[in-house]
């Protein structure tokens, strides 16, 4: 057994948690930075309207039509692969006829089917370079991909998680990396994790709030208090709603509700893992801290950064999304690339939802904060960003700055089209969250048709990252 696996938890059971936290903090748009598309390529079972994915039905015509479709696209750009991995198919031909009646007699039989090992890498790769709202997309063939199909259970996704991490984190030379899980069945749901992802901060009620939450214990309120100087985080989150990431409140009263007893009480609690297993209820487990990389932020000249207590952690590892390919949806595949350092310096930190930082860092800087036209949310934004940068850096951890990326980003267009493939972008999402004119992706427009496969957001999984079930 594991060390960071935890005991069952005994309560309300698998998708039975009903009560709505409020979430004061969802903003309408751009607050859900993820790569893919909210809306459109869904997977059916994951449509609003629709029951939850544990009733979902599929047709099988919807399957089969879907699968074609995946098939053949694999085939067009990977024939030998497409061919290889076929043991009945004959080698050669233009057309993949015998793997398209293989998998066809296999859905009508199972009402779904099995990919090969190269159908899996190649749909999860491609649903890479179908993500329209993601800029880093030039390097979409290099994802890895871990193939753990055969793992359902709530342990064996938490192991395999965090040994996910350590792979991806990779002591800083950070791996693009996927790790599927079991897929829906018919018949049977796949396992679930419930947080946005892999690594998350927790969100404990603030100010009057009882900092680690209700079983957090005195020592560990001390304990974190001690040493914060009054520049510190600590002390800015005593005026504010929620201590630590207002973004993960609802699942951090999740866990407590679900027997977590709460971090050390810091701004940076490494929430724990909340697993659905198949067949199991929710539970939650500890990640192992070997496998949580995280950087502490200085700036590269400013003096007195550190009693801000900043940090953030190497790698952005999606868990709530579904990958959808060819008809099937593995609904557990955590995946991940690098940091652009605009997602944390200018999203997560600076938001006023998130750690809303800014005025802290201007008065800091000795800025007058009293006028807009000083342009102090500006200047900090920026110093925010240089300490980002500088800190990974320091640390020899991959990061992305958004005047690279944006270039990547049109070179990676006119490498597919190259290729002759259409790429899809959303402009609203490519376009960096700050200095957006400076960068070359600013000044055109994308296509902005969704392709598949592609890595979906279920309504559902959103729900679940927020604390909450859809009934
Ligand atoms: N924007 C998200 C965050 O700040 C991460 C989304 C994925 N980003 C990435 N570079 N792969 O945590």
């Amino acid at each position: 057994m594991q060390n960071f696996l935890r005991r069952k938890v005994t309560g309300p059971g698998k998708a039975t948690i009903t009560d709505p936290f409020p979430e004061p903090h969802q903003r309408a748009r751009g607050a859900d930075t993820d790569l893919a598309p909210a809306g459109l390529a869904r997977c059916p079972a994951g449509h609003p309207d629709a029951p939850p994915p544990q009733d979902a039905r599929r047709e099988p015509g919807e399957v089969w039509r879907e699968a074609e479709e995946f098939i053949r696209l694999h085939h067009s750009e990977e024939p030998r692969a497409s061919q290889a991995s076929c043991a009945s198919c004959a080698a050669g031909g233009a057309e993949p006829a015998r793997r398209l009646a293989q998998v066809r007699e296999e859905i009508e039989e199972t009402g779904t089917y099995r990919h090969t090992p190269e159908e899996l890498a190649f749909g999860a790769r491609v649903a890479w370079r179908n993500s329209n709202r993601c800029i880093g997309r030039l390097y979409w063939r290099s994802l890895q991909v871990r193939d753990r199909r055969h793992v359902a259970d709530a342990a064996g996704i938490v192991r395999e998680s965090a040994e996910h991490l350590r792979l991806a984190g990779n002591t800083g030379r950070i791996r693009p990396l996927i790790t599927v899980f079991a897929p829906d069945e018919p018949a049977r749901s796949g396992p679930r994790i419930w947080n946005e992802q892999l690594i998350r901060y927790a969100g404990y009620p603030g100010a009057a709030g009882a900092g680690p939450g209700s079983g957090g214990t005195a020592e560990a309120e001390a304990d974190a208090g001690a040493g914060a100087g009054s520049g510190s985080a600590e002390a800015a989150a005593e005026d504010r709603p929620v201590h630590g990431d207002p973004r993960n409140a609802g699942l951090t009263a999740l866990a407590l509700r679900l027997g977590w007893p709460g971090g050390p009480g810091s701004p940076f609690d490494v929430l724990p893992l909340l697993v659905e297993g198949r067949d199991e209820p929710l539970d939650w487990f500890e990640l192992p801290p070997d496998a949580v990389l995280e950087v502490e932020l200085e700036h590269p000249e400013a003096d007195g950064w550190a009693e801000f207590g900043l940090r953030w952690h190497a790698v952005p590892a999606i868990a709530n999304m579904c990958l959808e390919v060819g008809g099937v949806c593995y609904p557990a595949a955590p995946f991940n690339g690098w940091y652009m350092g605009t997602e944390i310096g200018a999203r997560d930190l600076a938001d006023t939802d998130r750690y809303d930082l800014l005025p802290r860092i201007a008065d800091r800087l000795g800025l007058d904060t009293t006028s807009a036209r000083s342009l102090w949310k500006d200047r900090a934004l920026v110093e925010l960003n240089r300490a980002v940068l500088h800190s990974f850096d320091r640390d020899g951890v991959t990061m992305a700055d958004h005047h690279t990326e944006s270039l990547r980003f049109l070179s990676h267009l006119e490498r597919e089209r190259s290729r002759g493939r259409k790429a899809g972008a959303d402009w609203s999402w490519i376009v960096p969250p700050m200095s957006g004119a400076a960068t070359p992706v600013f000044h055109r427009s994308y296509d902005p048709t969704e392709r598949r496969p592609a890595y979906v957001h279920h309504p559902e999984a959103r729900a679940r990252s927020r604390g909450e079930e859809l009934v």
